[in-house]
């Protein structure tokens, strides 16, 4: 088998679980109850993300596919020749296709927590196209990690598609794009899906679907912690809740428990009160000023940027400041 699965420290099974544990503890600690929403995506979960991406409410996906395809050469044109293309946030790299079949790309390199779904969308790349060096890395894009010692001598392109950037407190968001601008390199460029700002009714629908889906990705949260954590969470004590947040610009996901009731993980129990929540996930929108001027604090400059005709959803092409300065 050619591929090389490189799983980092960080993503080490007993270290992970053990992180996880603590996690959440300290989350469900908290006055207003609170897990990263980094864990909503074990195997299980990043296939449920798939099935969101499918939903008619979900505009995201579809939207930002269809920028991708509209301007594939103009974005190719922008990416240095045998380049590494390095996705961070893989999931299921359907976006990924797009850029590898028109651009010039030496070896691409999808980054994910979700290690055992990543490595089988890897393994179904490579059959998938033929001669492209595909080099998973399971790890968490928050801490630091190690790239392949093979694409040391390539030029590099970064790309993270999904508004996954939205996830983030800005904070966080900054930090990120200062550790890409790092971990990319002199000469790199990001290419980046931001969701914009819109109309509530448009949020809330995308983010609490008729069918269900996102309802059951939020709560395979609490299947996990019973499964990882030996938790005893009853799912039907808790229901998925959505709505977007006009003040602070995002989406908030949260469960919340139906009844009053006492949760145990690994030997610590939690009290919930009815209509207590977790607060699961959060996902900022972004107008174009306010995106350009997080990513100028990070180090990047916009080269680009692409909308789709109701200006949803932003692709943008940003170059490491250094590398324009040459
Ligand atoms: C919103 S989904 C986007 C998936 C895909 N890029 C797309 O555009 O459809 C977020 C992806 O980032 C991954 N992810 C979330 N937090 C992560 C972290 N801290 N480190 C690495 N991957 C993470 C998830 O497993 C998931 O595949």
């Amino acid at each position: 088998m050619t591929l090389h699965a490189r799983l980092s420290r960080s993503a080490d099974r007993d270290g992970a679980n053990t992180t996880f544990l603590h996690d959440v503890w300290h989350g469900l600690a908290q006055d207003q109850k609170r897990i990263s929403p980094k864990y909503l995506y074990d195997e299980r979960g990043s296939e449920l993300f798939v099935d969101i991406t499918r939903t008619p409410e979900y505009y995201p996906t579809r939207t930002e596919l269809a920028i991708l395809e509209e301007n594939a050469g103009a974005i190719a044109e922008r990416i240095p020749r045998g380049a590494a293309m390095i996705e961070f946030g893989a999931g299921a790299s359907t976006k990924a296709r797009i850029l590898l079949r028109v651009a010039d790309i030496a070896a691409y390199v999808p980054v994910d927590i979700s290690g055992a779904f990543l490595l089988g969308e890897a393994r179904q790349l490579e059959q998938d196209v033929p001669g492209l060096k595909v080099l998973p890395v399971a790890a968490d894009f928050t801490a630091p990690f190690e790239l392949p010692a093979s694409i040391a001598d390539l030029p590099r392109a970064g790309f993270f598609p999904g508004s996954t950037l939205g996830n983030f407190e800005a904070h966080e968001a900054t930090a990120f794009l200062r550790h890409a601008a790092t971990l990319l390199g002199p000469g790199a460029r990001l290419i980046i899906g931001v969701d914009c700002v819109k109309e509530a009714n448009v949020l809330n629908e995308a983010y609490d679907d008729a069918a269900g889906s996102t309802a059951a990705f939020n709560l395979n949260l609490l299947s996990r912690i019973n499964r990882e954590l030996g938790g005893d969470f009853d799912l039907n004590g808790f229901r998925h809740c959505a709505f977007y947040n006009r003040e602070q610009r995002r989406v908030e996901m949260h469960l919340v428990s139906r009844v009053r009731q006492k949760v145990r993980i690994g030997g610590r129990s939690f009290d919930f009160r009815r209509g207590e929540t977790i607060h699961t996930e959060n996902s900022y929108k972004f107008t174009l000023e306010q995106f350009r001027s997080v990513a100028n604090g990070a180090g990047w400059q916009q080269a680009e940027v692409w909308l789709d005709p109701e200006r949803f959803f932003s692709v943008h092409m940003l170059v490491c400041e250094d590398a324009r300065r040459k």
